[in-house]
């Protein structure tokens, strides 16, 4: 997206490409903006209605990661028509169409193409007042961080497809996937969150990486209290550990200080690549504790204090 160009500076674009935000957000009146997201993949689960659910949950994701609430939704549909069979679309159009319900967003169109292999997602909008916008720019020395989802997401999901997870996990999986950050969202909205985003293809570390840079701040993570799905470990050392993790960890080289006794294995897990992913949100301290309990009595079963944001290393992460 850095590479787009940057346009005329409008003054009612909140926020835009410069911040490695999740959704752009415009300021149509003194008490309402409009955040705007697209997202878009190929199918992570063979299951057509549970690709429907999960490609939803994560377009949505972005608005709740702003602390907006999806109002209207588009479509993007690739599909080799001629290729399987039309009842396949329909099942994944069907997935998606009850997270929107879920979301109390509304279907209001959308574009198919023919494509080699399915693909889909959606544009969505959201709607927000425009001093409540959550960005990766406040966080502040002090702040908790809270993570509402586990991560590992996409060393299973790699081992999905050589049939290597027991029907626990998979179940498992999907359901993380699912879920909306609906009630996350909602939740931390009753707190002064700092700065919020969603973990998705950067994984943990990476979108941590961006609201240290973007608000100027340390992050220090306790990779003990990092919530991870069951048997994430081992599947990484049987080797379904997917090239985008190993692309995020070499990426985040530079901006990561691991704790000396974390082998390798345990970085690639703080890095792994996510779909449909928890909110990172920074909010006081004296808040965190409550806002978890909040957040745990509300089914957000996962959501746990993960670290605070500090002073100095600016835009670097240290994981004890
Ligand atoms: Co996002
Ligand atoms: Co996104
Ligand atoms: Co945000």
């Amino acid at each position: 997206m850095r590479h787009l160009p940057k346009g005329i500076p409008d003054p009612n674009l909140l926020v835009g490409l410069d911040t490695s935000d999740d959704a752009g957000v415009y300021k149509i009146s003194d008490e309402t903006a409009l955040i705007q997201t697209v997202d878009f993949f190929t199918p992570i689960v063979d299951d057509p209605r549970m690709f429907g659910q999960i490609a939803a949950a994560n377009a949505l994701s972005d608005v709740y990661a702003m602390g907006g609430k999806p109002l209207t939704v588009l479509n993007i549909v690739g599909f080799p028509v001629k290729k399987l069979d039309h009842s396949i679309l329909a099942e994944i159009l069907s997935g998606a169409s009850e997270k929107v319900q879920e979301a109390g967003a509304v279907l209001i169109g959308g574009h198919s193409i023919d494509d080699q292999e399915p693909k889909f997602g959606m544009a969505v909008t959201g709607l927000i007042h425009p001093s409540k916008v959550w960005t990766n720019s406040g966080a502040k020395p002090g702040d908790a961080l809270i993570l509402t989802k586990p991560i590992g997401v996409g060393i299973q999901t790699t081992a999905i497809k050589k049939d290597a997870l027991t029907d626990e996990q998979l179940e498992r999986v999907i359901q993380v996937m699912v879920t909306l950050n609906k009630t996350s969202s909602e939740v931390l909205r009753q707190f002064d969150v700092h700065a919020c985003t969603d973990v998705t293809g950067f994984g943990l570390l990476g979108h941590a990486k961006e609201m240290a840079c973007g608000s100027n701040v340390g992050l220090n993570i306790l990779s003990d209290q990092v919530p991870v799905l069951e048997g994430t470990r081992k599947l990484a050392e049987e080797g379904f550990v997917p090239g985008g993790t190993k692309a995020n960890h070499k990426w985040l080289q530079s901006n990561v200080n691991y704790a000396e006794t974390m082998d390798q294995i345990q970085q690639y897990i703080l890095c792994d690549a996510v779909t449909s992913g928890g909110l990172l949100a920074a909010l006081p301290q004296d808040q965190a504790e409550t806002a978890v309990r909040k957040l745990r009595n509300a089914g957000v079963e996962f959501a746990s204090v993960i670290g605070h944001v500090v002073s100095d290393h600016a835009g670097c992460i240290t994981v004890k």
